[in-house]
């Protein structure tokens, strides 16, 4: 009888929540593979190329999610041991119609001029740093990026478009390609020994402590291979998948923020005003040095990094990723008071992508229940193994954050979708849920 009882109230409890989330109509949800124009490559060659004005879908619409491969002529995909996706990125500009950019450039500064109107995201590093909407590394392969409903990053807005230009869309593409290398994750990590370099993509020398990194492998540089190794030069694209609705009041914008680790964040009070503005210093990447130095080299030895940032304006967490490279056990946002906001972790790969991150765990809080304040000063952890040193690690931190709750239940849109998802991942959605990140 009790549990009888017990499974009509369930019962009734399913039924009301499928009643209220009955409330907000899920809207078609169109989805398009999109490729970016082809780049070549050969045996340890780097491609760093940034393609302007790529394909991308048009008016006013909520982003749901993206994922991006590398593929060949042929549409396959080509796995990370072969060519390694440091990172690719989409970026939103606006261009005057009388104004033009080359089609790709491989330089890593922006255009300029009256006519380039660079639109980053919300924040928070100095200048056009992170300023992407979408995209990050090789954790994109099985990591889920949906944004749920009722939830969207908005774009495609006429209103803020000045007359005479047009919203596009910049893709960047990182890549090296390690078939036959000496050291595979050398040449991914920018190992400096391996690489023919001696000064940065600026012409700058390089410093003698600096032992790798983004500034020893940028466009044509060249990563050590084996000298009995033949590759063939192949001819490669980009492919993006992105789903998208289109855009009606009743969808909620989320704020897009990327938070650097080695961001070195100085708060300036204006003597006059009192006002108190943030300062940002994020390099990007940053090494991790080995614990062997100091004697500590037992096998599971971890370096943990730590850096504090204020939440420019606060709001209610939708969704939390972090780029991490090989190597790293976890990333964590924590609260002003220590409560942790989202913590992820990476999701290694098997057999011949052993070492390389192919998915990452996400944050997808119930709605409401992880909140920000304006000005928290969060604390941004990451932490990596540190059995051998690791040149140019990164770990950005994702976020999308909504000004107000929805009243509804958030599902993950397309959460079926085993195309563009990847299983392994699934199994860990909501592992930061508020009861787990409760645990501390
Ligand atoms: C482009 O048009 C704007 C006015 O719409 C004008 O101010 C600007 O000088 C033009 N630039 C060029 C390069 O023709
Ligand atoms: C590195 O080697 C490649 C191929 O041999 C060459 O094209 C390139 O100019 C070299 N780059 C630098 C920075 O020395
Ligand atoms: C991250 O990993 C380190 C090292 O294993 C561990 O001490 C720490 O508790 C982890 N952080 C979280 C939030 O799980």
């Amino acid at each position: 009888m009790a549990a009888a009882a017990a499974a009509s109230l369930l019962l009734a409890v399913v039924l009301l929540s499928l009643a209220t989330a009955k409330a907000w109509e899920a809207l078609p949800l169109q989805k398009r593979a999109f490729y970016s124009p082809s780049f070549s490559m050969a045996p340890g060659s780097v491609a760093f190329d940034y393609f302007y004005d790529v394909e991308f879908p048009r008016g006013h619409l909520a982003l749901k999610s993206f994922r991006a491969d590398v593929v060949d002529a042929d549409g396959n995909v080509i796995p990370y041991h072969e060519v390694y996706l440091h990172h690719s990125y989409i970026v939103r500009y606006y261009q005057a119609r009388n104004y033009s950019i080359p089609p790709v450039l491989d330089i890593e500064t922006l255009p300029y001029g009256d006519g380039f109107i660079y639109r980053r995201n919300h924040g928070i590093c100095q200048g056009d740093l992170l300023g992407q909407y979408f995209g990050l590394g090789t954790e994109m392969q099985s990591t889920p990026t949906a944004v749920p409903d009722p939830y969207g990053i908005e774009i495609g807005n006429p209103a803020p478009i000045p007359d005479g230009f047009d919203e596009k869309w910049l893709l960047v593409v990182h890549a090296i390609d390690t078939r036959g290398a000496v050291d595979r994750f050398g040449c991914a990590e920018c190992r400096r020994d391996l690489y023919n370099v001696t000064v940065d993509q600026f012409g700058e020398p390089l410093k003698d402590d600096y032992y790798g990194g983004l500034s020893c492998c940028y466009a044509h540089t060249q990563c050590k291979v084996r000298e009995d190794y033949e590759g063939t030069t192949r001819s490669l694209r980009m492919r993006y998948t992105l789903t998208w609705t289109e855009w009606v009041p009743s969808i909620i914008p989320v704020r897009v923020y990327i938070f650097d680790v080695t961001d070195d964040m100085k708060l300036v009070v204006n003597p006059s005003s009192g006002a108190v503005s943030a300062k940002h210093d994020c390099l990007i990447e940053y090494m991790v040095e080995s614990c062997h130095v100091d004697g500590n080299g037992e096998k599971g030895c971890a370096d943990f990094k730590k850096s504090i940032v204020a939440m420019p304006k606060g709001g209610n967490v939708i969704f939390g990723l972090t780029h991490l490279h090989s190597g790293a056990i976890n990333s964590t946002l924590y609260g002003q008071d220590g409560r942790v906001l989202c913590t992820t972790k990476p999701i290694y790969g098997e057999g011949m992508e052993e070492g390389y991150i192919v998915g990452m765990s996400t944050c997808y809080p119930e709605p409401g229940s992880v909140w920000i304040d304006d000005g928290e000063l969060m604390v941004h952890e990451s932490v990596y193994t540190a059995e051998r040193r690791r040149t140019g690690v990164m770990a950005l931190f994702y976020l999308l954050v909504a000004d107000r709750v929805a009243d509804t239940p958030a599902a993950p849109a397309g959460f079926n979708d085993n195309n563009f998802m990847g299983i392994r991942s699934m199994k860990s959605w909501r592992r930061s849920s508020p009861a787990v990140a409760g645990e501390r």
